[in-house]
């Protein structure tokens, strides 16, 4: 049974997915051991709500270095879902090829310092461009600049506004998560 972390900092709307996704065994022969959080956010509840342990580490210089203590030795995928803060350069390098983030834009576009939620959208939208999504990749020392594992795209009409892409964009994560989840783990993609 592979063993998943998942780090949240906001509503947790990706971890859900997640967990309907092993449940439906979408995702095959694995598990969420724990889900680890930076800061108090419906993420926590919505793990609790599913018996996933929990635990909140809070955001700052030595983040990284409490994460190192308490990640299983054995995980085999770290999935950053709605998560904020950055991973140092250390633990990305100790956990290469098994750490994931979904960033809610078509990477290398609108990625890195300051490109986190809504500030995504709104940069999108006043770029003017006709179309956005979502992206899956590996996460390095870098921000938002690891291998690209899945992306999928969604159009942009003009009566789009930040809030409308990002459900439009959340709905696509909701497919490529779990697919780039099981690709990483089960070298499958459904
Ligand atoms: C998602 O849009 C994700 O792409 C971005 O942060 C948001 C998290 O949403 N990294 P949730 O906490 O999973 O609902």
């Amino acid at each position: 049974m592979k063993k998943i972390v998942v780090l949240v900092s906001g509503s947790g709307s990706n971890l859900e997915r997640i967990i309907e996704s092993l449940a439906a065994n979408e995702i095959q022969n694995a598990q969420i051991e724990m889900v680890i959080a930076d800061r108090d956010c419906y993420g926590l509840t919505r793990a609790q709500n599913h018996g996933i342990a929990q635990q909140r580490i809070p955001r700052g210089k030595a983040f990284s270095q409490r994460l190192a203590a308490v990640l299983p030795p054995d995980v085999d995928l770290i999935v950053l879902a709605g998560f904020l803060s950055i991973i140092s350069a250390d633990l990305a390098q100790q956990y290469a090829g098994k750490i994931i983030n979904i960033h809610p834009s078509l990477l290398p576009k609108f990625g890195g310092k300051g490109m986190w939620g809504h500030h995504v959208h709104e940069a999108v939208l006043a770029a003017g461009e006709t179309e956005s999504g979502a992206t899956v990749h590996y996460v390095t020392a870098g921000i938002d600049e690891g291998e690209i594992i899945l992306q999928q795209k969604v159009k942009i009409t003009p009566e789009d506004t930040p809030e409308t892409l990002a459900q439009k964009v959340h709905q696509v994560e909701y497919q490529i998560l779990p697919q780039a989840i099981n690709q990483v783990l089960n070298g499958t993609q459904k």
